[in-house]
This record gives C-alpha cells, structure tokens and sequence, in this order.
C-alpha cells in the first residue's frame, strides 16, 4: 500500500516543519463568493497516524467505522472515543518536545465537492479556518498541503489538482497531538478537530494578494495592495483603485496619483500604495467605533475588474508618549477581559451569533478591551470589536507552559515562533480594534520571541508589542520584546510602587488580574481606585470572561454536543446534566475546576462581579459633600448626551421617591454641579441614599434604549444611632434543655459560625486547610453558664477549636413582638483569619421570600460590594444563591440594616441587625455545599439557613494572585453583635 510522502514526512514529530504549500497569510477577506464547506463530512477516527495508507483509511482501520459529522466541530465534544481532557500547566502526556505519545488520536474528513464549471481558468482556493494540531490536505488523493496552529486559518492553491465542472474529493486529516501540541499548551481543555468553517473560492489569475489600511484620527488613508498573478508574470497595464464609502478616491481626485513612486511593478511583484485624507473624518475609539466602508479594486488594463476587496477602516492613533498608552492622543483606560474561544456544546467552535452575544454582554458590563487568550481568535471576532467599540490585545497561539525554557531557545522551535505572530498580523492588521499584539503567554523569554517582535516591529511599527514573559524580567527595561509592562496578577501595591518609583518607562497594563474562579474578584474597586489615582497605571485584563463548563449527561458522561442546546439557563443546567470540568470525562491527568474561572458561567449568565464591573467602569459617576451635588463624565470620548437618568431616593424607613433626571453638558473627563433632586432630609432624619439611574436614551448597538448603565449612589444623610429596644414583657425567651433558643418559626437555634463553605479562593490560597486545621467546620458548642437575669437569659458557651477556645456569650431579652439577642465572641490571638464571625439558624419552611434594606439587589460581600447600591429589595430565597459550578459560599448580602422573610400569606419573620452585617439566605448549610462538587449533587433544604455575619472575609483573588488585603480579614479578639427577631 503506498504511503503519503507527508504522512512519511511524520510532519507531527518536526517543529521546523511549519507548513507545506501553505499559502501566505493575507487580509483579503474571501468570504463572499465563496463555496462554504462546512455541514456533514464522512469521519473516521483512527488511534495514531502512523502506517495510514496514501488513499485514506478503510472500514476496518477505524475502530469506530466510518461515521457522519459536522465542520466545523472538534470531534472531542461529539465522539465517544476521544473525550475532552483539561490541563492547566501540565501536558497531558509525558513525551518532551517535540515528542509525541504513541496514541495520537487521528480524525480523517472526507466530502466531495463539485467545483463550478465558471470556475475553469480562476485560480482556485481551499481555506481551512483552523485544524488542530496538525492538517494535512488531500484532493483526489493528491497531496495539497501541511499546516500547523491549531487557531488560524490555512489556505491552499488548489488550481491544478482540482477540474472545474467535476466533483473533487477533500480529504482533511487531522492529527492531535504534535510537536506544536507544546506551544499550544493554553491553560483550557485539549480538543482536536476542523474547528472553524472552511471554504473553497476562486479568484482570477490576476489577484490582490493583501492590502494594508493605515488610518490616522487626522483623516490620513494609506493603503497598500499586493498584486499577484498566478501565472507569475504580472500583465500590463493593471492598476487599482479605492471607494470610501461608495465615494470613488480615484487616482485622479482624492488618491494621489499612481505613478511610477507608487506603483512598483515587476514582473512577478506588484504593489501600489493609495493616499488620501478624508476630510472631516469621525475618529474610531471603543466609545465611538465609527467605520468607513473600503472596497478596493484590481483592474485589469482594460478596465475590467480582476479582484475585489472590501475592509472596514477605523480612523485612530496608538502611540506610547512616555509612559503613557494614548488612543487619539487620550491616555485611556483599559477595561478588559481575557477571552477564550469558547462554547459549552462545541468546545472552541463558535458562532458569529454567539461572538456578538459575548461582546454585547461586555459591553453592558463596562468592558472595552479584550485579550484574545491565548491564540488568534475566531476573524468575525475582530469584525464585531471594530463594529461594537473594543480595543484589543492580539495574542499568537504560542504557549509553552510545561516546556517554556526548552522551548524559547530551541532553534527547532524558531520557525514557529515567527511563523505563528507574523501570520497573526498579516491577517488581523487592518482591524482598527487591534491596537497591541502579543507574542503569546507563559512561554519563558528566549530568542525565538525577540526573533518574532522584531519581525512585527518591522512590519507594524503602528502599534506596540507586548508579552509577559519578557515584560516581568523588568517592567522597565526598553530592550525586552515587550513595549508594554503586562505583569499578571500582581499586586496592585507593587504597580502603584513602580508607578511612584521614577523608574517606570512604559505603561502598565496588566494582561491578567483578578482571577474570576467561584465566588471571586475581591478588592476590584479599591484595585481601580488605586489605578485611577496613580498615573502610570491604565488598567489591565481581569482572567477571564468564561467559566468553561461542558453540558455533560450524567448518565453516559458523554458531553451532550450540539443536541444540548436549551438544556441550560441562568447559569444552571437541566436535571441529568451538568457543568463539566477537568476529571469530569474520566481522565486522570487534569487539573479539575480551575478551569471555571470566569466572570460569566458556561451559558453566558452573567456572574455577580459583572454588577462590580459595571459600576467601577460606568461613564457617570456621583459626588456629594457639603451640600454639593456632581455629576461627572468618567468617558475618554463622550459626552453624556447618549445617556438618560432617574433619580432614586431611598430613606431607612422604606420610603422612596423617584424623579426624572436630566444630565448635564459634561465633556469627557468633565463634572458639573447639579441641583439636589429633592429637598436635604433635615439633620438626624437617618440614612438617606440618592442613586443616579443611568440607561441608554437611544439604541446603541449593543443594547436598545433604556438599558441600565450603572447607577452611581452618594449618601445625603448618615444612619442615627438608636436606642436598643427596650425589655418588654413579652412572650419570655423559652430555651430547651441545651440551653438553645427555640422558636415557633426556627428549626435550628441560633449558634456561632466561624467558617464558610470554602470558595476556590480559600481552598486554593489555604485558607481552607487551616480552617479545617482549627476545626472551624465542626465547631462544637459547650455550654458553660445559663443565667436568668429578669426577663433576660444570659447563655455562655465555649467552642474548642485548634487555636484556643472561642468564648460565645448570647444574652436574650424578650422585647415587644420578639426577641433582641445581643452576642459576643472572643477569638484567641492564634484565631486570625476565620471566614466569619457570626450567627447562623435554619427556619421552617414556606418562607421563599426574602425582602432587605441593604445592599443589592445582586450578591456582594465586604470587598467586593461597590456595584450594588443600598435599597429595599425583594428576591425568592431560591434566586438568592449563584450557582458556582463547584459548589461554595455563595448569595450573601453585604451591608443588610434588617429583613424579612416571609411566607405568601405575609406570614413570617422579621430580623433588625444593630449594625449593617453580611446576610445569606439559602437552602444549603455550608457543609453541605463544602460536600458537593457539582450543583447538580446538592439537595436543597426545605426551610431556610440564615447567616448574619459581624464580620465576614473578603473574598480576594487567592485562586491565583493576591488574597483580599487586611483590612478585609477578620482580626482576633472580640466581636460583638445584635439583632432582634420578630414574628411577622
Ligand atoms: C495565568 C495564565 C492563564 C490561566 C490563569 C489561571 O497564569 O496565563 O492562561 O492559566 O493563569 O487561571
Ligand atoms: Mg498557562
């Protein structure tokens, strides 16, 4: 049986082989007039490349037969023979680069395909938008081309292989792992499969082969074209012209004329480069993304139209001016987040439709910067960031994590650098959205990535360069290949310290902060405060836009494909399903739920830190002091006059008035005073709270008229301390024989927590181990003392825990219609870092609905709290808890003054708290979330647990980066706290 002479090649065990025929990387979008591919293809998958025969595999080669599947898709999430595999770090095989495991699991695609018969004469070509790791192409069993980089796309000349007017048979053969499996080695799970669409399109012999677009905010048009012929020869006589906007810029009128200067023709090489300065023109930023409409135009001598491309051309600046990252000459702030190509039924296979719901999503939650983690992403990505306002960070599918100081050194490996970050940029350098590349992620800092900068730093020198690797060697050092300092999570004392140190030499961006695993994205606020007072400091890149869970059936553990669709909703999946992470397939070799660690869970339900967000990033924000109300424009670009606004008040005694708003003429970067709303309460009336109700007055093009922006708040009048209630003689406080308060409307008395079901923070940052070092997870309750003191009843109980012992008084007193409970704890000093000081109870059940004066309506805890304004606010208990996808802490409620939780007929219970503590309210104790590693395994409690916490710890970033800061940790010694529980 012959062998394919590729297939000997063994290209998949070669770095130094990129590709073979694989076409030069280019701009020119093919898409119309093109034959799309994608739909149903024969597939087989074989367990290894090795002695496939040069006509493909028969039945019997493939243990799974021949069956049907659909391009695009990675065969990981629809095959039962190959299941996904998430790895963080680590290879999921033991071979060193660039080995690879003897079990290669190799997919064969087949189709036919009739070519047209107008196409005889044209050039014809196969674009394959990505493969991975590595493609080989066939057509009617010819070999046509290799190519690696398992997120760009590959094309391949297919004019003499292929007839017009006849069928021809594509075979794609796709091998999973290679030596470029190493430099793939993205923290996300492994797939493998033609993931994006292919196309096959023709174009005359005489084509455009790339066109440039240079586009200054002053109006100034370059634009380069690249001529070719496939016969080689160029013909005479050809020439090209440009409309903007349907307006002709001719070589005559607005162009400069094309002579002999700007055209340079050779035989084989054909270049002319257009000028113009379009007058007037509209800059594009994120906040104003206005496009022009470019179709270029290759003629023939006689006129006639040979090729045509279209663009969409933003006219804007980048520059770097010290220290500072300018967009249109403003020093910006980067608002971003690191995204993944990402589906939960089709792995890395997306669709426009769900692109443009991503960045929609982002753009209602404040963002305006994404880092395409960790490779090229899909092209209609870049289209909608130019469309919909984003700047973004443009990332080469180079990742060598297990392996990185092999690899940045290995000439071996060189070629691929260059290759992957050149033809990143030759395909996405028209996009005005683009406005830094990156040379990849966690990949050490060698030769191959200076060879890669200095490779864009010719070719683009319109924008900056950025990677991590050579950035953290020293954020300052203007030799590294990095014109950015784009640290991952480091502390923001340290950005602040180099910002102030008179060292700093280039902006500091960091290109992944406040890592969003669980119940996460503590100290955001004050991370932004210190950035927007700190000049220096531009922002940076929270990790990362997706929780990637996969829609898995727990019955077969297959994960549930395409067929899933609908199966999901608010962040939780259908009964039977689940959201799967790493160990989930039944692979041993993974790295569990680290890999859901998004700000959104797998079906885009947005996560409570995206209210955080949208708050910290909202163009309007709110003074107030000494009678002096501002209003002030936290845009680069704007005005306000986009927006609309309501004004709300809110008083402690439930009352709340609301009145229409009208914004103020306000530059960017601009406040006015505005006049007080309504009257100042007089002094000592108590809490008063003024929110600005920010939405969009018109359809914008990422969300229709009327949609809620952010809403700033400022306090007009400050809380007054009140009396506690007096002793009444109501009903006395009964306790039972263990000295525990019992109630008609709890089933569980009042006793101290300590401890919280341990977020990925805690479990990771180890907060978690020594809780349960300390016991803090099944604290025991002894009771020491129980005294009557009149109507009061003063309880003392002492809980051993591996520190000490911590002292808990509860002291009851009867009041009218109730209860008041006046509590203290005293933590011994080795106690210093527990979850939460606090009381817990569980209720009967029937009382669903939870009404609270506080902070809200979304969850929120002590440092992570700015997004969610003081108010009255109503949930169901059962929408209270965020159903992070490992079960943890989750749906409190920072800064509750009192609440109620009542039954439909009004009946129920009433808690005042003496001072704003953090509530939770669910139907889960925390030892039952701590038990469950999936959402689908917790079994809610019929009643409610109640926890009113004196103090609760932040949640930080732990998970990877820094915890929360000190001031949110929970000191030793003793707390103290009151509430009072009244029957409704
Ligand atoms: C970074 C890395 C990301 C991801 C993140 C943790 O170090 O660049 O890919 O692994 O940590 O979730
Ligand atoms: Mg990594």
């Amino acid at each position: 049986m012959p062998h394919d002479p590729l297939l000997a090649l063994r290209p998949w065990d070669s770095p130094e082989i990129t590709s073979w025929r694989r076409l030069p990387m280019n701009a020119v979008d093919r898409r119309s007039g093109a034959l799309c591919l994608d739909g149903s293809w024969r597939f087989g998958l074989l367990p290894s490349p090795d002695g496939l025969p040069a006509d493909g595999p028969r039945a019997d080669d493939l243990p799974g037969g021949w069956t049907v599947t659909d391009v695009p898709g990675a065969w990981t999430m629809e095959s039962a023979g190959d299941p996904p595999q998430y790895t963080n770090v680590r290879m999921p095989f033991d071979e060193f680069p660039p080995r690879t495991p003897a079990a290669n699991p190799t997919g064969v695609y087949e189709r036919s395909v009739d070519v047209p018969a107008e196409w005889t004469g044209r050039r014809i070509v196969l674009q394959v938008g990505a493969a991975g790791s590595v493609l080989l192409v066939q057509v009617d069993g010819v070999p046509v081309g290799v190519s690696k980089d398992s997120h760009l796309a590959a094309e391949f000349d297919l004019s003499g292989v292929v007839r017009p007017g006849r069928a021809a048979t594509v075979r794609l053969t796709v091998v999973k792992w290679s030596d470029a499996s190493h430099i793939e080695d993205q923290d996300q799970w492994w797939h493998a499969g033609v993931t994006r669409s292919v196309l096959l399109y023709a174009t005359d012999p005489l084509h455009l082969a790339d066109v440039t677009v240079r586009a200054r905010r002053d109006g100034r048009l370059r634009v380069d074209c690249a001529v070719r012929d496939a016969a080689g020869a160029l013909p005479a006589g050809w020439y090209v012209t440009a409309a903007l906007d349907g307006r002709p810029l001719t070589r005559d009128t607005e162009f400069d004329r094309l002579n002999a200067e700007d055209m340079r023709v050779s035989d084989f090489l054909g270049e002319a480069r257009l000028r113009t300065v379009v007058e007037d023109v509209r800059p594009w930023s994120a906040e104003t993304p206005e496009l022009y409409g470019l179709a270029v135009r290759l003629h023939r001598a006689d006129g006639s139209v040979a090729d045509t491309s279209h663009h969409r051309v933003g006219f804007r600046d980048v520059d770097i001016v010290g220290r500072d990252l300018l967009v249109n000459g403003e020093r910006i702030y980067v608002r971003g987040v690191n995204r993944h190509d990402f589906h939960p039924l089709t792995g890395r296979t997306v669709t426009v439709e769900d692109m443009r719901a991503d960045l929609v999503l982002l753009k209602r939650f404040g963002f305006n910067a994404v880092r395409t983690s960790h490779y090229p992403n899909d092209p209609a990505l870049y289209d909608l960031a130019d469309e919909l306002g984003f700047y973004v960070v443009d990332e080469a599918d180079i990742e060598s994590h297990d392996h990185a100081h092999e690899i940045a050194d290995d000439p071996r490996y060189l070629a691929a650098f260059v290759d992957r970050v050149s033809r990143m940029v030759l395909r996405d350098k028209n996009h005005p959205s683009v406005i830094i590349w990156s040379l990849g992620n966690e990949s050490d800092y060698g030769a191959n990535h200076d060879a890669a900068a200095g490779w864009v730093r010719r070719h683009d020198p319109t924008r900056p360069v950025q990677y991590e690797g050579a950035a953290k060697v020293d954020w300052a050092d203007p030799a590294l290949a990095s014109d950015i300092a784009c640290p991952m999570y480091a502390p923001i004392e340290d950005c602040v310290a180099h910002a102030l140190s008179g060292r700093q030499t280039k902006p500091l961006i960091q290109c992944e902060y406040s890592h969003a695993m669980g119940n996460s994205n503590g100290t955001l606020a004050d991370t932004w405060a210190a950035i927007e007072s700190t000049p220096g400091l531009q922002g940076g890149f929270i990790w990362e836009f997706w929780d990637h869970g996969i829609l898995q059936r727990v019955s077969d553990g297959r994960p549930a494909g395409r067929a899933g669709a609908g199966l999901y909703g608010n962040g939780v999946t259908a009964p039977g399903h689940r959201w799967a992470y790493g160990g989930d397939f039944g692979e041993t070799v993974h790295d569990g739920a680290f890999i859901a660690d998004g700000v959104v869970f797998p079906d885009r339900t947005p996560k409570p830190v995206m209210y955080e967000h949208r708050e910290i990033a909202g163009p309007v924000r709110l003074t107030y002091g000494e009678g002096v109300l501002r209003v002030h424009n936290h845009q680069h670009f704007r005005s306000l006059e986009w927006l609309a606004g309501e004004w709300l008040l809110v008083r402690a005694d439930g009352t709340a008035l609301g009145a229409p708003a009208e914004l103020p003429e306000v530059g960017p970067g601009g406040s006015a005073e505005v006049p007080l709303p309504f009257p100042l309460p007089e002094p000592g009336a108590g809490e008063v709270w003024l929110t600005l109700r920010v939405t969009t007055a018109d359809d914008e093009a990422w969300a229709p008229s009327g949609t809620e922006v952010c809403l700033p708040q400022v306090r007009l009048g400050a809380a007054v301390a009140e009396a506690p209630p007096e002793a009444a003689s109501g009903p006395a406080v009964t306790l039972d024989g263990d000295a525990l308060l019992v109630h008609p409307l709890l089933v569980s008395a009042p006793v101290l927590s300590l401890w919280r079901a341990p977020t990925d923070n805690d479990e990771l940052g180890g907060m978690a181990a020594r809780w349960h070092d300390w016991g803090l997870d099944a604290l025991v309750r002894e009771v020491v003392d129980v005294r009557e003191d009149g109507a009061r009843v003063v309880v003392r109980s002492v809980y051993a825990t591996g520190a000490g012992p911590v002292r808990h008084e509860q002291v009851f007193t009867p009041v009218t219609g109730g209860v008041r409970v006046e509590e203290s704890a005293e933590l011994p000093a080795g106690l210093d870092d527990v979850a939460r000081v606090g009381t817990v109870f569980e209720t009967v059940p029937g009382l669903d609905v939870l009404d609270w004066y506080g902070q809200g309506p979304w969850e929120s805890y002590p440092d992570r709290s700015a997004g969610a304004p003081v108010g009255h606010h109503s949930l169901p208990v059962d929408e209270l808890f965020t159903p992070y996808l490992r079960p943890q802490e989750s749906g409190g409620r920072h800064g509750v003054r009192r609440f109620t939780l009542s039954a439909p007929d009004a009946t129920g219970l009433a808690v005042e708290l003496g001072a704003p503590a953090q509530v939770s309210v669910n139907r889960y104790r925390a030892g039952d979330l701590a038990a469950a590693a999936h959402h689908d395994e917790l079994v809610p409690r019929p009643g409610c647990v109640v926890h009113l916490d004196a103090a609760h710890r932040g949640l930080g970033t732990a998970s990877c980066g820094p915890d929360t800061s000190a001031g949110y940790l929970i000191a030793p010694g003793t707390h103290r706290w009151a509430w009072t529980l009244h029957v409704l």
